[in-house]
């Protein structure tokens, strides 16, 4: 019989990792105190945008591998083996993150722990909570120590959830035990006879791993986009300043990529958790840069609306805008802190009608933000605009025909916010093209 495990919180970790596990041969059962959601998933329909995700979990439904629940008495009795994948969001009353969510998962699910156990943190969180989640699992568990605890960050990025679960760059096992290591060992043994390394660490390393990847992504880009921002001082053109310096292998070209910069659900929160982390522990100046990272980042947005200001005449009242991606990245429906968005706001605050098209992310984008106008094609955004504003670098924006776009627009201008397109190409087709960082 194959081993079961169980997932706790259906997010876009939990779901993702649910289904990939479900697809590596285990009998998986998927809990999720929302019983909307659970009724969706268990319906095989997915509660966002995932390419090759639905699938997936429709396979795992029709082999009877995959289950959703809500109820914790069923999840604990089903398995010895338990994945925590709640949601660690940024708080509302600052930089922290918000344990709320993982507090009340531990809580409830101990008290059902009976026998020896292991329960597997995924989510990310500040480092030392693994340490008191630990204490706080054996105190309540009627099992003691015998229920284990092991912190297993997860590395994915939307758009390429399923290739990063099932084919990741390494897999971390923050373990206290050889049982621990060798149980999660055995549950990857599919990715690790690919030759997926495997490291073996202390809790607090295992959480550090996480949140160091994706503070150092983070300051990767800031870094080209305040080369963006000496470029646009100097006449320089900070795509081929990327392309340049991406030729170094000690530099690398991966996420070198200037523009409006990052967004999403992690990126931003977890620098700033992590700021807000390192303040406790007394090691604030060891972080201070993020500080700055965040600065660059939030700047590029500033300057987008600049530029956009510059080309309405300078100002927005009466103009027509068109907005092309809303998402905070391309191939996702995801608008967390999208710098799409967030320009797109802006700039309708500031007098434009601004009206919006991306690809998958409209309806999300249309719930939190009923004071934009909404588009169904880049065509339909564009009509009567006097200015179109590239934002969300979706390949159908790319390729867009300047001829067919200039055709609808009041006015051709435009200001390409991801370095996206050719700007010859669009200047032959007498558009006034501007970039950011670009001459
Ligand atoms: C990120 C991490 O990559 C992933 O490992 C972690 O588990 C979760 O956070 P994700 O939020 O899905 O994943 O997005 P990612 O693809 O990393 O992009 C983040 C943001 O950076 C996006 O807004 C993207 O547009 C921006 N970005 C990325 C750039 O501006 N330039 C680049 O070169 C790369």
């Amino acid at each position: 019989m194959a081993r079961r495990l169980t997932v706790f919180g259906t997010g876009y970790l939990g779901t993702t990792h649910a289904v990939c596990l479900a697809e590596l041969g285990y009998e998986v059962l998927g809990l999720d105190i929302d019983p909307v959601r659970v009724a969706a998933l268990a319906a095989g329909r997915l509660p966002f945008f995932e390419p090759g995700l639905e699938d997936l979990l429709r396979a795992g439904l029709d082999r009877g591998r995959l289950r959703f629940t809500t109820s914790y008495e069923e999840a604990a009795a089903f398995a010895d083996t338990h994945f925590v994948c709640v949601g660690t969001p940024q708080r509302g009353d600052g930089y922290a993150a918000d344990l709320s969510q993982l507090h009340a998962c531990i809580d409830t699910l101990a008290p059902l722990l009976h026998s020896p156990c292991l329960v597997v943190g995924k989510c990310t969180v500040p480092v030392g909570t693994a340490e008191q989640i630990s204490e706080r699992l054996s105190q309540l568990s009627p099992a003691g120590s015998g229920a284990e605890l092991a912190w297993n960050p997860e590395f994915l990025r939307e758009g390429y959830a399923v290739r990063d679960t099932l084919h990741p760059d390494r897999i971390v096992a923050g373990t206290r035990s050889p049982r621990a290591s060798a149980l999660l060992r055995e549950i990857y043994a599919r990715p690790l006879a690919d030759g997926t390394p495997f490291l073996v660490t202390d809790f607090a390393t295992a959480e550090l791993v996480k949140v160091a990847a994706n503070a150092f992504l983070a300051t990767k880009i800031s870094f080209i986009n305040a080369m963006a921002e000496v470029c646009e001082a100097t006449g320089a053109d900070v795509t081929m300043l990327s392309e340049a310096l991406s030729h170094d292998d000690r530099i690398g070209g991966r996420y070198l990529g200037p523009g409006l910069g990052f967004g999403g659900g992690c990126l931003p929160k977890d620098i700033r958790a992590f700021m807000a982390r390192a303040d406790e522990l007394g090691v604030d100046q060891a972080l201070s840069f993020l500080r700055e990272v965040d600065a660059i980042n939030m700047r590029r947005r500033a300057r987008m609306v600049d530029l956009a200001r510059e080309l309405a005449g300078g100002s927005f009242e009466g103009r027509v805008v068109g907005v092309l991606g809303a998402a905070f990245k391309p191939n996702s429906d995801d608008i967390r802190d999208s710098p799409a968005l967030d320009v797109a706001q802006t700039i309708h605050g500031l007098g434009a009608r601004v009206t919006v098209y991306d690809p998958a992310a409209v309806p999300n984008a249309r719930r939190a933000h009923p004071e934009l106008e909404y588009a169904t094609s880049a065509l339909d955004a564009a009509r009567d605009a006097h200015i179109l504003l590239l934002l969300t670098e979706w390949p159908e924006f790319a390729d867009a025909d300047p001829e067919v776009l200039g055709k609808a627009v009041a006015e051709r201008n435009m200001v390409d916010g991801r370095g996206a397109l050719d700007p010859e190409r669009w200047r032959a087709a007498s558009w006034h093209y501007r970039a950011l960082g670009r001459p």
